[in-house]
């Protein structure tokens, strides 16, 4: 599991992370009088100054609403804005700008589709097909399309190891079968699925698919031209950007056709009271004033993301996750959970004789950050037969030493608990 080969190893070794670590004033500080050991980026990652810098400049400069004014400020706020929107096309990309749709993150891009798209698409006896690994945020959109239109959700089994795998999910997939809606990374076991495959699959059935690329982003290459997915989700906060904002990517023709999601300014073209006329893409799905320092730091966060060999950032952490699979199994009762090759950035464990929150507890005590619980993905738990986890995630500022901080932490845990 997770082998490194020695060219991936050699990589690692080119990635300068006590370089990038600098760029990160979260990581230098003290909580509980210890060096802060930061291993929860799959919640959230640090930012570093450059997204911090351009939050604070778009309300110290440019603050402004967008769209709306002739003053300069307006258009520098504007045009700042639209500059993310290309970078986010960029990034994965698109064909078009105006395929990026901006939103509060994953979530409200997932929801987004769910109203959208399903509401105005799914009759009684189609099907959704999500799979057993999915986050909650994309398992209750659909359920709730499913309670609103008669539609049945399907779920695709995965294996103890975490994996989704083609038969299981070519059993699934019927004629009925009208969206696909699945993760790109799990969030609670880091596998990620063969998601190039299952889209063609899915496709020859002649279903949609939409991908929850929150915990894919900063982990692996996405390209949604290549991947040729119908939706693509992320957050920017999982992206060394700023929280509260988020990105739908949407193919054309499909968001064309879409109804919108909310009504609202901005998203109009002109309004009476007999007949609204809706904007173009991807306004129609933009109500109201959006999170415009949020967006321009999605930007930011993209460029520092860009500013780096993507190859040698997944390296670095794929070498820092193996690592760290060898030091975790080492420790005596600790057993793993999600153990699927090729996975990515996190380690859920349980110990014997601690409870998940006890093990966080200690382990913060220590300096060290990781989240325990069921990850928003109690399906997981279930197939598992346990409540909670622990789980240790990675950023592109993790080093071996911090696996080594929180291995001696987990000593500390082994002591009080056995
Ligand atoms: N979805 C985020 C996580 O996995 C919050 O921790």
């Amino acid at each position: 599991m997770n082998e490194v080969s020695p060219i991936v190893a050699a990589s690692s070794e080119a990635f300068d992370v006590q370089r990038v670590r600098e760029d990160f004033p979260a990581l230098h500080q003290d909580v509980h009088g210890k060096p802060l050991v930061y291993l929860d980026s799959a919640a959230t990652t640090l930012k570093p100054q450059s997204v911090i810098d351009a939050v604070d400049e778009v309300y110290a400069r440019d603050c402004a609403n967008i769209h709306r004014a002739v003053h300069l400020l307006s258009q520098r706020a504007t045009a700042r804005f639209e500059e993310a929107r290309e970078k986010v096309r960029a990034f994965l990309n698109a064909s078009k700008k105006t395929e990026i749709v901006f939103t509060r993150g994953t979530t409200e891009a997932i929801n987004l589709v769910s109203h959208s798209w399903g509401r105005s698409s799914l009759r009684e006896g189609d099907e959704v097909l999500v799979t057993e690994l999915e986050h909650h945020s994309n398992i209750v959109p659909w359920q709730i399309l499913c309670q609103q239109t008669g539609a049945k959700l399907v779920v695709v089994p995965m294996t103890d190891r975490g994996e989704v795998l083609r038969e299981a999910f070519e059993n699934k997939l019927s004629e009925r079968t009208r969206l696909v809606a699945m993760a790109h990374v799990s969030n609670a076991l880091g596998t990620v699925l063969p998601v190039s495959e299952l889209i063609a699959l899915a496709h020859e059935r002649g279903a949609l698919v939409l991908l929850d690329g929150a915990q894919a982003v900063s982990h692996v290459d996405v390209d949604v031209q290549a991947l040729d997915c119908d939706f693509y989700a992320f957050s920017g906060h999982k992206l060394y950007g700023p929280t509260g904002i988020g990105v739908l990517y949407g193919k054309e023709r499909l968001l064309d056709k879409m109804p919108p999601y909310q009504g609202g300014g901005d998203m109009i073209r002109s309004v009476t009271f007999e007949e609204t006329i809706y904007n173009d893409l991807p306004y129609k799905f933009e109500a109201g004033t959006p999170h415009i320092a949020g967006a321009v730091g999605l930007g930011a966060a993209i460029d520092y993301f860009s500013s780096f060999d993507a190859e040698l950032i997944h390296a670095h952490e794929n070498a820092v996750l193996h690592y760290a699979t060898e030091a975790l199994k080492a420790v005596p009762g600790l057993r793993l959970i999600g153990t699927a090759p090729g996975k990515v950035a996190a380690l859920s464990f349980l110990m014997e004789s601690a409870h998940p929150h006890d093990i966080g507890t200690i382990v913060d005590a220590e300096g060290v950050a990781i989240r325990t619980g069921h990850h928003c993905a109690q399906p997981v738990m279930e197939h598992f037969g346990i409540a909670a986890t622990a789980r240790a995630s990675l950023g592109m500022y993790n080093s071996r030493d911090d696996i080594d901080a929180l291995v001696a932490a987990l000593r500390k845990v082994r002591e009080l608990f056995g």
